[in-house]
């Protein structure tokens, strides 16, 4: 099932593990593989250890361009790409990890109608158990003695407590980057399912959250579903990940981002001022709440006619989910519709982009006046904590209270109820209409708390923590 790269180290100290790894390979029509390397925490809080030490990381192919790699034996030094059945691998991230472990976590179910655990939601689970089995032989393969090891997210749920079966002399922590859900709404879950779930986490020697408020979630769950001595001998750590400064500021004044900053501009038009979202395309962000947030701020403050551009930069993902293509034609209808109700000849009031596209994300951050994030629930939300450390002249930051960052921001963000329309609306306005040095006072706060612990910090304090045991 495995197959591995050349130079792969028989046997790690350290060993990270997630179902998207740090490259993925694109299959291009002539043929040739092109190799991308992903960004986000994880990658860099990696590189604290330096490209020499003894690590691997272990991964899943994903798509056909890494499957195609697998078969050509093409791969990187210090990662492992598990070759998995894309049936398999379906069920577990499209069917489980991302329409039930996420939708529990982050609260977005329909609930008259769903979920459904029924038969085939039973098949589905028996594949994620395949997947986290699959994942958890692979470390205990891959670990030396003692190893530390490192397992990412809710799609490996289940890895420590399967590996600590395998390799009880392994040090094992396991991070949620996502929230942890209410205990009543948890229980959705199948009883068996959830318990499964929880001992799965606990099998690790330290369980790790973003916040306290998560990591109190899940302890609450724990004691609720296994009982009181459910957590006797555990430990929950919270980490914080922080935004990586040094990179951001170096990254944003390269000549790309200069460009699309002149782009930008271009389309916003001279003098006005610009409320900024970037997200991926994803249920919990809230992007249509958010649009109609200003919609109705256009709508009660004909002032701001004019005089304020949205942009809105709302990029692919999980588009394999129905409900994730649809939720993108209604981000789009709705913008199209602000547009038609108050564009003028000289003005459109929504500047919506959908294609990726890091370093127009970066101007955008630089130009920005005002910062939206409004998620509906959030692990951290890193672009929160990003906006404030790379804007040139400092912004307004209209935060939702139910994302990670704001136990860390909220004292100088303008903080909102995501579900409360007329609330965002308000908010948004109190922001545009800030004065020039309270902004700029409240961004370098804002920078200051969103640094405190940087992606490499992060990693190595979770590392100590385990080394420590
Ligand atoms: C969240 C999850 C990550 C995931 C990312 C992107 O941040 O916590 O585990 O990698 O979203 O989602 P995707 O499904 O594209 O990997």
């Amino acid at each position: 099932m495995v197959s591995e790269p050349p130079a792969t180290p028989v046997r790690a100290q350290i060993l990270v593990a997630s179902n998207r790894g740090p490259i993925s390979y694109a299959l291009g029509e002539d043929g040739a593989l092109d190799a991308r390397r992903g960004g986000g925490g994880m990658v860099s809080g990696l590189s604290a250890i330096g490209s020499g030490a003894d690590s691997l990381w272990v991964c899943s192919a994903l798509g056909d361009g890494d499957r195609e790699a697998l078969r050509r034996g093409v791969g990187e030094p210090g990662v492992l790409m598990l070759d998995m059945d894309p049936d398999i691998h379906s069920a577990a991230y499209n069917d489980i990890a991302n329409s039930v472990l996420w939708f529990i976590h982050h609260l977005l179910y329909q609930t008259p109608l769903e979920p459904v655990f029924d038969a085939d939601f039973r098949r589905r689970w028996s594949a994620y158990e395949s997947y986290n089995r699959a994942f958890a032989r692979a470390l205990a393969d891959h670990a030396a003695d003692g190893a530390a090891v490192l397992v990412q997210d809710y799609h490996l749920a289940l890895v420590p407590g399967l590996l600590r079966e395998l390799r009880p002399d392994l040090r094992i922590g396991h991070f949620s980057h996502t929230p942890w859900a209410p205990a009543d709404y948890f229980r959705l879950l199948p009883d068996d399912i959830a318990e499964q779930l929880l001992r799965g986490l606990l099998g690790a020697d330290r369980t790790c959250f973003l916040t306290r408020r998560w990591a109190d979630a899940f302890t609450d769950c724990a004691v609720r579903v296994l009982g009181e001595d459910a957590l006797t001998g555990r430990r929950i750590g919270v980490h914080g990940l922080g935004a990586d400064a040094g990179f951001l500021k170096e990254r944003s004044h390269r000549p790309d981002v200069a460009e699309r900053m002149t782009a930008l501009r271009e389309q916003i038009g001279p003098g006005r001022r610009t409320v900024v979202r970037v997200d991926r395309t994803e249920l919990s962000k809230n992007i249509v709440r958010g649009l109609l947030a200003y919609r109705q701020l256009l709508d009660t403050r004909p002032e701001w006619r004019e005089r304020v551009v949205h942009l809105a930069f709302a990029y692919p993902s999980r588009q394999d989910l129905a409900v994730y293509r649809e939720y993108t034609a209604e981000v789009r209808r709705v913008a199209d519709e602000i547009n038609e109700e108050y564009g003028t000849d000289g003005w459109t009031p929504v500047v919506l982009h959908v294609k990726d596209d890091f370093a127009r994300s970066l101007a955008a951050y630089r130009l920005a006046d005002v910062a939206l994030v409004n998620p509906i629930r959030d692990g951290m939300n890193l672009v929160a904590k990003e906006i404030p450390v790379v804007s040139d002249e400092g912004c307004a930051l209209v935060l939702s209270r139910e994302a990670g960052a704001y136990e860390e921001l909220a004292a100088d963000a303008l903080t909102v109820n995501p579900y409360d329309i007329t609330g965002t609306a308000d908010a948004l306005h109190r922001a545009l209409s800030m004065p020039a040095d309270e902004r700029l006072r409240r961004t370098e706060r804002l920078a200051a708390a969103a640094t405190a612990l940087p992606p490499q910090r992060w990693f190595l304090d979770q590392l100590e923590a385990l080394r420590a045991l």
